[in-house]
């Protein structure tokens, strides 16, 4: 294959734009697959990510499309839209010459949108805007702002802006002409040791972890001894080729393709996405490799017990198609033994945890989501992800901050001044951006692990959307609250408050306890508590329940016995009332 009739891309287009709809759409168009196997989003391949609508794992397919004669090959690799994922975003972005913008006609540009088109200029595609969804509109015209907006964004002429219908089809071969036309091809290999650059990986229960690389340099043969740069794992390629959109096995992948190479490793923890594949270890890394960071902490323990072999199960088989995932042992006095488990961020925690549920049936009591705190005590610093494991009183603390934008329709600018510190936003810009205003603030990432996504969505009407970036760590004015059922503290639930809010957030979160825990035989205080300070206080009645009702005279003996085993059922019940925090009630309670 010519590499001059090769076209890398990718889409690039907020959550629900249509992304995956367009990539069917090609599929189609190009003969890939019939549309009578056309299973809708083909590429959206996991069940819970198909049901949620989110695109997380990037499955990278192989098309031909002829142009005037001509058969080129195009190579679509899929990315992610949320902010959780940017580093695997921006891998996917190295990887292609030319990036879709795709916007939603109804919904316009998005904050998420302008983050990626930065991020795409940034690694130098050759971009083409495109709007989406216009079956929508009986007049095309009410699209012209649109247009002119994006033009703008892009700096061409609205001209170059396509319109087209991911749903009927409508203008997706002229976007696929486009992306021949107007995307560069691949580059001749520079360097002189063959290069591929690692984008996403999955495991396979023969082949073991399969990459997904794009050649830069050289080529990859199969039987081949290779080398992952970073993680510095030698292993033999077992089996290469390309995603037509199943795997289909090649002789040889060359420079400027894009598939997928089997390494036959086991272990997850070997790969990493970024890594560069070389068959020498002179060769050197392709720019911008980075360790996954977790951001968001949680413990998961097993609800009921005698399952915690199934959770580790589960958790490796997780961690096999998702090496970004960081498990631990953990071990709670009350709940047992568990894992601690660190995440990209919020979303990436609650499709971890949705698949443990779903796909596994494992039901896990957690902890609070938690973000990693630094904390100084008696001159020493400590990295605390779990708020219980911080001492009581401590000299200093900081925590991480992010840069957030947010982008949002001006008649709710009010509804976001609002809520700024309760949200802890600092450092606040606002720029108009046609109808729209793009907001800029500095906020602890706690505050967006706590409901800010659900807050923003509601005042917002749905119209509102953020992007975000780490930006470091900045001491935090916050108090340690943990809470007491039946004068034991519930494990999981201590959390870090700014200390102006500390008692009324204890307070809230002590009234809802009420409200969601079950009430028990007898009566169970609810607390709040910095260190032995008590901040709030409710109590659960108790149901009232003999179970000698019902048993008449005589036997005493037998009486004595019942109560005795009501003594011990107590025990049980006690331990089950603080297992039964589970994701849903923590979900509440996250609640600002
Ligand atoms: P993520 O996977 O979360 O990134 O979303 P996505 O961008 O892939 O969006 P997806 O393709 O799942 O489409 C979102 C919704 O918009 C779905 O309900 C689609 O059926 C719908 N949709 C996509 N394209 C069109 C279109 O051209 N017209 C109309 N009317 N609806 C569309």
């Amino acid at each position: 294959m010519e590499q001059n009739k090769i076209r890398n891309f990718c889409i690039i287009a907020h959550i629900d734009h249509g992304k995956s709809t367009l990539a069917d759409r090609f599929l189609e168009v190009t003969d890939t697959i019939e549309a009578r196997d056309m299973k809708e989003q083909y590429l959206d391949s996991l069940e819970l990510e198909r049901e949620r609508g989110i695109t997380i794992k990037m499955a990278p397919v192989r098309m031909k499309h002829e142009v005037e004669g001509v058969e080129y090959v195009l190579n679509l690799i899929d990315t992610p839209g949320h902010s959780d994922f940017s580093y695997e975003v921006s891998r996917a972005l190295e990887a292609v010459e030319g990036g879709i913008l795709l916007v939603d006609g109804k919904q316009g540009i998005q904050a998420q949108t302008l983050s990626n088109f930065r991020n795409a200029k940034k690694a130098g595609l050759d971009l083409v805007g495109a709007i989406n969804k216009i079956d929508l509109f009986n007049n095309k015209s009410e699209l012209d702002e649109l247009v002119i907006e994006m033009a703008d964004l892009l700096e061409v002429d609205p001209g170059e802006i396509k319109l087209v219908s991911a749903k009927t089809g409508e203008g997706v071969e002229e976007l696929l002409d486009t992306v021949v036309s107007k995307f560069r091809s691949p580059e001749e290999s520079k360097s002189r040791y063959p290069r591929a650059l690692v984008f996403d990986s999955f495991y396979d229960n023969h082949k073991g972890v399969v990459v997904s690389a794009r050649v830069f340099d050289g080529s990859f043969e199969e039987k081949e001894n290779v080398r992952f740069l970073a993680k510095e794992e030698n292993f033999q390629i077992k089996e290469l080729g390309c995603f037509n959109p199943k795997m289909k096995k090649q002789k040889r992948l060359e420079t400027g393709q894009v598939g997928y190479i089997a390494t036959g490793v086991k272990d997850p923890e070997k790969i990493r996405i970024g890594d560069t594949i070389s068959d020498n270890k002179k060769a050197e890394v392709l720019p911008g490799y980075q360790e996954p960071k977790s951001t968001v902490f949680v413990s998961f323990y097993p609800e009921e017990s005698g399952t915690y072999s199934d959770l580790a199960q589960a958790l490796e088989r997780l961690r096999l198609n998702d090496s970004a995932l960081m498990v631990s042992g953990d071990r709670n006095e009350v709940l047992g033994r568990g894992f601690k488990v660190g995440f990209l961020g919020k979303l990436h925690y609650e499709i971890t945890s949705g698949r443990l549920r779903q796909e596994f049936g494992i039901k896990t009591v957690h902890t609070f989501p938690s973000v990693k705190y630094k904390v100084m005590v008696g001159g020493k610093w400590q990295e605390v992800t779990q708020p219980e494991d911080a001492p009581d009183h401590f000299d200093k603390i900081l925590e991480p901050v992010i840069e957030i934008k947010i982008l949002l329709p001006s008649q709710f600018l009010n509804n976001l001044v609002s809520v700024q510190h309760q949200f802890r936003m600092k450092d606040i810009k606002n720029r108009s951006r046609g109808e729209n205003v793009l907001v800029e603030a500095t906020m602890p990432l706690a505050e967006l692990v706590a409901d800010f996504d659900d807050v923003l969505k509601s005042i917002t009407e749905g119209f509102g959307s953020f992007s975000y970036e780490r930006a470091g760590y900045e001491e935090a004015d916050v108090v340690k609250v943990d809470f007491l059922v039946s004068h034991e503290k519930v494990p999981g639930m201590s959390r870090f408050f700014p200390k102006d809010v500390a008692e009324s957030e204890g307070r809230k979160i002590v009234k809802r306890l009420k409200k969601h825990l079950p009430r028990q035989q007898y009566s169970q205080p609810v607390q709040a508590a910095i260190g032995s300070n008590i901040i709030a206080r409710e109590d659960i009645p108790a149901v009232k329940k003999d179970v000698t009702e019902g048993l008449y005279g005589g036997d005493i003996t037998r009486k004595m016995k019942l109560r005795q085993q009501q003594k011990k059922g107590k025990k049980k019940l006690k331990r089950r009332s603080e297992a039964s925090l589970n994701e849903d009630i923590f979900k509440e309670l996250l609640k600002k």
